[in-house]
């Protein structure tokens, strides 16, 4: 086999979030950490390799992102996902979140409403919020199969004049949504429309399970091209988010115009030497890897999809089309969110992210990563399971 999952480094000796933070999160460290969205799983040795050769150099000295990189980035994108963008078009950024903060400060003044479709990534809200705009919520529509979709008559309810952006994430963390062409296409009608500007967060864009495609919204068509910015990244993919390097993809030269007033702003200047190679190694070795590791993902989320068929009073997981987050409905399990919280730590010894923490529609739910290795993947199923069974057993003994 040419590339194997079934083992990963640890990271308990490393800076990880993940793990650093435990104490602070789950009052213990005695959990296995599935919460924030990066990987137990080995970044891929033609990134690591990169990264040496540049160390071969002994000076670090301010760099310019090489021209090289983002052509590997257009070759990727225009290959992989069918855009037609240049790199003209892509701009530096050392995060997706702070791509978003420079996006509403570009396209919206204060007091002025951005849409945001919860459940959502918590700094969607948070970033309107802390900037003084006012969120236009338009919660997603959840059926009785638990899938989700755009409310498209709530969306138009909520626009009036003062709605200047749409913050949409696609596909969706947490509801693993990747959205069809249709879906999109009655988005985009309403926001060209209304001068709505489209920020759309593309960053899990490449972790997507066939049949399902994702459609970049850039690429709907040339109105699309006019609204839209593309914020994207090697860090999700290539479990290389400690590079701290994405980019931001505008075609349209008046939107690039208004962006970059923001952006100057700011001083983004371009990077880190080992963040430069490291990007370009991903996005011009990858193709192989990631096809490798989506096979290995999938597999993970079946045994997590296997286990919770078997208690189907307590959970339910909602149809995965993209990304390692699995959203798991616990509202069978009858806890109020931080019993739930407590459930998942004290009985099954797993720190998962809170449902109610992407917004009050994620009330009942639970995020679980399960981008670990095949030996990790088995001992959470193992304690979650355990957890399960005890909390059948009393519920027998009660009933
Ligand atoms: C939808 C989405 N956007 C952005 C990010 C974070 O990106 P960055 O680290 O580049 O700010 C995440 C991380 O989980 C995410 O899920």
């Amino acid at each position: 086999m040419k590339y194997d999952f079934s083992a990963s480094a640890s990271r308990e000796d490393t800076n990880a979030e993940k793990y650093t933070l435990r104490k602070k999160l789950f009052a213990t460290e005695d959990v296995i950490p599935a919460w924030v969205a990066d990987m137990d799983i080995d970044t891929p040795d033609f990134v690591l390799n990169a990264v040496k050769k540049r160390l071969e150099h002994p000076v670090l000295g301010y760099e310019e992102v090489p021209e090289s990189a983002f052509e590997a980035q257009k070759e990727w994108m225009n290959t992989l996902h069918g855009t037609k963008i240049e790199v003209e078009d892509i701009f530096y950024s050392h995060s997706v979140v702070a791509s978003m903060h420079t996006a509403i400060e570009a396209f919206t003044k204060e007091g002025e409403g951005v849409i945001v479709q919860t459940p959502v990534y918590p700094p969607f809200f948070h970033s309107v919020k802390n900037l003084g705009r006012r969120v236009v919520k338009n919660s997603l529509r959840l059926d009785d199969d638990g899938y989700y979709t755009f409310d498209i008559e709530d969306f138009k309810a909520k626009i009036d004049k003062n709605t200047k952006l749409l913050l949409l994430c696609s596909p969706h963390n947490p509801v693993g949504r990747v959205w069809k062409r249709e879906e999109l296409q009655e988005i985009l009608d309403i926001c060209y429309e209304n001068n709505i500007i489209v920020f759309a967060d593309e960053i899990h864009s490449d972790l997507v399970y066939a049949p399902n495609v994702h459609i970049p919204f850039m690429s709907l068509d040339e109105r699309a091209e006019k609204i839209t910015l593309t914020a994207i990244g090697v860090g999700k993919t290539f479990n290389m988010a400690g590079f701290a390097m994405s980019s931001v993809v505008i075609q349209d030269e008046n939107l690039k115009k208004q962006f970059l007033k923001a952006y100057d702003k700011v001083h983004y200047a371009q990077g880190a030497s080992l963040s430069h190679v490291a990007f370009e190694a991903a996005y011009r070795n990858g193709k192989e890897w990631l096809e490798a590791l989506k096979v290995h993902l999938y597999h993970n989320y079946q045994m997590l999809e296997n286990l919770v068929s078997k208690y189907p009073e307590f959970v339910r997981l909602t149809p995965i089309e993209a990304t390692y987050l699995a959203w798991i409905d616990c509202r069978g399990l009858g806890l109020k969110n931080s019993a739930l919280k407590d459930f998942f730590v004290k009985e099954a010894r797993l720190g998962l992210n809170a449902g109610i923490s992407f917004g009050m529609q994620g009330s009942g739910f639970m995020r679980l990563n399960f981008a670990v290795s095949s030996a990790k993947m088995l001992e959470i199923i193992k304690r979650f399971e355990s957890a399960l069974q005890r909390k059948r057993v009393g519920k027998n003994k009660l009933g």
